[in-house]
């Protein structure tokens, strides 16, 4: 039965959240207990869930009993686990208790963040948490809000990086592509590796640059962009009456953790005036620690940023942090005003609104789940992270080096070991099939110039040594399985 409360139902409820949270809280603690011992990939098939779920939405209230009892039951086996220590797939996105406490008073707020009016402290801590990470991860001062550029929290990487090329778009056509698009100009042309990470493409489709006008630069034989392959490019493109615009340079490839050098490319950017970009969406949080730093040698000539603290920060996604030498270029691109969000503070200059720095206009509270995180662990605690997953991911690679039957297929230089089974492409296929199958672990694949590669990606709240050294021992193990299987068959 519908309850009547303060409002037309009783929705918030100050009684029932005392009450109630102790249950949800005590639930995902005992979760987080046991989430070790649970198959990592789910094993749910196609289907499953919704198969368990009524065919319309309930007429009556039901009770938080009932609604847990079905978390378990339903959505607990649908679930892979990514904060499982055994968790090596992808790229990590671990969280904390710090973050998850941000994260509930974020929502308890119930803020929306779209102008500095609608809840200065989202807008303010955003901006002075976006300036504590320009400083700790060692960024050029012009991504500072004390100056002209700053930095905002979007939802992903790919926003950042859609963003950055909107605002490119917007400096390269002298303001006309906001009112005209693109009709009449010359094509526009962006650029990257094809070790890029997708979203690269989709923000050239979604720019109306098109596919076909990315052009893919040569690599090296560590897979990093070739700055004077580049350099030639750029000339032959403008030599062909197009219009470079945009170049896409990555601290850290998702498939096998590339560093494209920064100061080469820098300086190609800047002697054509194109804009650059980089996405260092997991590997820019090693900057945390001094001796990594060397990965952003040259990020003083970008004109833009990003990096995810909801991939190696132990802040639960969405928090994309996203730096722009010129706030004024973002704004160009992104900023409308209709009457009806008109205010006296926006209309003083002095404030920040923030939905003029992204595609959306509402925004959540995301800065309180960064700041708690920041406060509970301090850099001194983010650094030993960093650093314990990097050691793990070196002695990983030297378990694969000194093993006869694998090897290693690019340099490591952070947390990501690439390697494989010196079988054929389709061993391991199967070996990976197989060690995901047991619930052991679970780990992916990449493929370069056609050859299949085994990635561990290290970077789990939980995961220590042991973690990693069973995951070894299984990989080893089930190598040796597959192997007597087919010499017998
Ligand atoms: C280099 C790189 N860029 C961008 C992304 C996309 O990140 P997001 O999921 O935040 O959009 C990833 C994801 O792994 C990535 O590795």
């Amino acid at each position: 039965m519908v309850v009547a409360g303060r409002g037309i139902i009783e929705a918030m409820d100050p009684e029932e959240l005392r009450r109630e949270g102790v249950r949800f809280i005590e639930w995902l603690a005992d979760f987080h207990e046991r989430v070790e011992s649970l198959p990592v990939r789910s094993q749910n098939r196609p289907g499953d869930v919704r198969a368990q779920l009524p065919q319309s939405a309930p007429q009556d209230p039901e009770s938080y009993a009932e609604i847990l009892s079905d978390v378990e039951r339903i959505i607990e086996p649908g679930l892979t686990h990514w904060q499982s220590p055994n968790f090596f797939a992808y790229f990590p996105a671990n969280i904390s208790a710090a973050s998850v406490f941000g994260e509930l008073m974020s929502a308890g707020f119930g803020v929306q963040g779209m102008l500095w009016t609608t809840s200065p402290s989202c807008t303010e801590l955003e901006t002075h948490m976006l300036d504590w990470m320009q400083d700790a991860l060692g960024l050029p001062v012009h991504f500072n809000s004390k100056g002209e550029g700053g930095g905002v929290i979007q939802d992903s990487a790919s926003s950042a990086t859609l963003c950055a090329m909107l605002a490119a778009r917007e400096r390269a056509t002298e303001g006309e592509s906001n009112i005209r698009g693109l009709f009449g100009g010359a094509p526009l042309v962006a650029y990257g590796t094809e070790h890029a990470h997708s979203s690269l493409e989709k923000a050239a489709r979604i720019c109306g640059v098109g596919s076909s006008q990315l052009h893919l630069i040569e690599v090296d034989d560590q897979l990093a962009m070739r700055p004077e392959e580049l350099d030639r490019r750029i000339r032959e493109d403008i030599e062909a009456g197009l219009r470079p615009f945009f170049v896409n340079a990555v601290v850290g490839t998702t498939s096998t953790n590339a560093i494209d050098p920064l100061p080469g490319v820098a300086q190609v950017c800047r002697a054509h005036g194109v804009w650059l970009h980089v996405d260092a969406a997991m590997s820019g949080i090693a900057a945390l620690c001094p001796e990594f730093r060397k990965i952003h040698d040259g990020v003083e000539g970008a004109d833009s940023y990003t990096v995810n603290a909801h991939k190696w920060m132990l802040t639960n996604f969405d928090c994309n942090l996203f730096w722009v030498r010129s706030r004024a270029a973002l704004t160009g691109a992104l900023g409308l005003l209709p009457e009806y969000l008109n205010n006296r503070a926006s209309a003083s200059g002095e404030v920040i609104d923030y939905r003029d720095w992204q595609i959306p206009l509402g925004r959540r509270f995301r800065a309180l789940k960064l700041w708690f995180v920041l406060r509970r662990f301090g850099l001194q605690g983010l650094q030993a992270l960093v650093r314990g997953h990097v050691a793990l991911a070196m002695e990983f690679a030297g378990w694969v080096t000194a093993h006869p039957d694998f090897e290693l297929s690019f340099a490591v230089p952070l947390n990501l070991v690439c390697f494989r089974h010196l079988d054929s492409d389709d061993f391991n296929q199967r070996l990976l099939e197989r060690v995901n199958d047991s619930g052991k672990l679970y780990l992916t694949h990449t493929k370069i110039d056609g050859v299949m590669l085994l990635r561990m990606s290290i970077g789990g709240a939980n995961t220590n040594r042991a973690h990693v050294e069973r995951a070894w021992s299984v990989l080893v193990a089930t190598a040796s399985e597959l192997r007597a299987a087919d010499e017998g068959a």
